[in-house]
């Protein structure tokens, strides 16, 4: 375990050993909310065989840490985040949740995929509650009045929800194509929060949001984690707002045939910025620090990766 922060050098580009991520809070009990054992993942490539995509991930992420995700595209952040959520299985090793190999996906997993899709006939409140409904009852166990006291208990938290995320009463009643990107991402956050998850799953959830709608969601995703502390997986491909956000740096690499055992692990530490008031994070020496270096050493062999600028005042992910 790493009991201090760590400052990122080319040095910790080796694979990291699996218990490298010490908990962020030292006094909170380590237990451990995500482990991948071993985990590898292999695609059928038709009459190619097959393609191997991850390889050898060991990864102990304890509760309650922030794990920014990065890496170029390709490398397998969305199928390790769809391992972890039990949408889809290791061909070899073990994905742990919570002290259970994941066999299913758990409805108290909050999941925000990269592309977001509501059902258009639906309003936004209602879309909100489709999911936990559905969870709760069939059709015929709708007919209970114990079903109908969950549903108002679900509407109040649903609305609960939607309002932490900033939607007025008169949003909630509108319809999937009355909504910006923005707002549509507003509600996929809200309902990945609606069962106050454990686990928080969140695929370059921010990517197509533009700037000031992005930095505010960043603000506010921050204090939810801040105030009821879930295990967060967050994918980025924005350096910026890893840094803004994470309190755990995990970087993959794409795996190469010509190093078949070769774990997809490039980095994975404790961020020094997350010891800083939220606030101050971006216009610390840390900052500009780690920065550079992701920048410059973690991706330099990433053509397609989308560099930053630094930033000057404030963050400008
Ligand atoms: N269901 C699948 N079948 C075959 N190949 C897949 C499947 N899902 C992902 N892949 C391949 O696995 C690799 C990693 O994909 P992905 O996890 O989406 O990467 P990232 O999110 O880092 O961009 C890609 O080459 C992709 O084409
Ligand atoms: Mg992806």
């Amino acid at each position: 375990m790493v009991s201090a922060p760590v400052t990122l050098s080319p040095a910790h580009l080796a694979p990291a050993p699996a218990a490298a991520i010490a908990p962020a809070r030292a006094t909170e009990a380590a237990r451990v909310e995500i482990s991948l054992r071993k985990v590898g993942v292999a695609y059928s490539a038709g009459k190619e065989g097959t393609k191997t995509v991850l390889a050898n991930i060991d990864l102990e992420i304890p509760a309650g840490e922030f794990v920014v995700l990065l890496g170029e595209t390709g490398c397998g952040k969305s199928t390790l985040l769809r391992l972890m959520l039990g949408q889809e299985f290791p061909t070899s090793g073990e994905v742990i949740v919570d002290g259970k190999p994941v066999k299913r996906i758990d409805s108290r997993t909050g999941y925000v995929p990269q592309k977001y899709s509501l059902f258009p006939d639906r309003t936004v409140l209602e879309n909100v509650m489709y999911g936990p409904e559905n969870a709760r009852a069939g059709l015929l166990g709708r007919l209970t009045p114990s079903f109908w006291r969950f549903r108002r208990e679900l509407r109040e938290e649903a609305i609960q929800s939607l309002t932490r995320m900033g939607l007025r009463p008169q949003d909630m009643k509108k319809y999937p194509y009355q909504l910006s990107g923005g707002m549509q991402q507003r509600v996929a956050i809200a309902q990945a929060l609606l069962m106050k998850p454990p686990v928080l799953l969140l695929d370059e959830a921010f990517s197509a949001l533009d700037p000031s709608t992005r930095s505010s969601l960043q603000e506010l995703l921050h204090s939810i984690w801040a105030e009821s502390r879930p295990t967060v997986v967050f994918v980025t491909h924005n350096t910026t707002e890893a840094l803004l956000l994470g309190t755990t740096l995990i970087v993959l690499g794409r795996h190469r045939d010509e190093e078949p055992e070769k774990s997809n692990v490039l980095v994975a530490q404790q961020l020094p910025t997350a010891q800083l008031p939220f606030a101050q994070r971006c216009n610390s020496a840390e900052f500009r620090e780690q920065h550079e270096f992701l920048e410059r050493v973690a991706f330099a062999s990433s053509s397609r990766y989308r560099t930053q600028p630094p930033a000057q005042e404030g963050c400008h992910a």
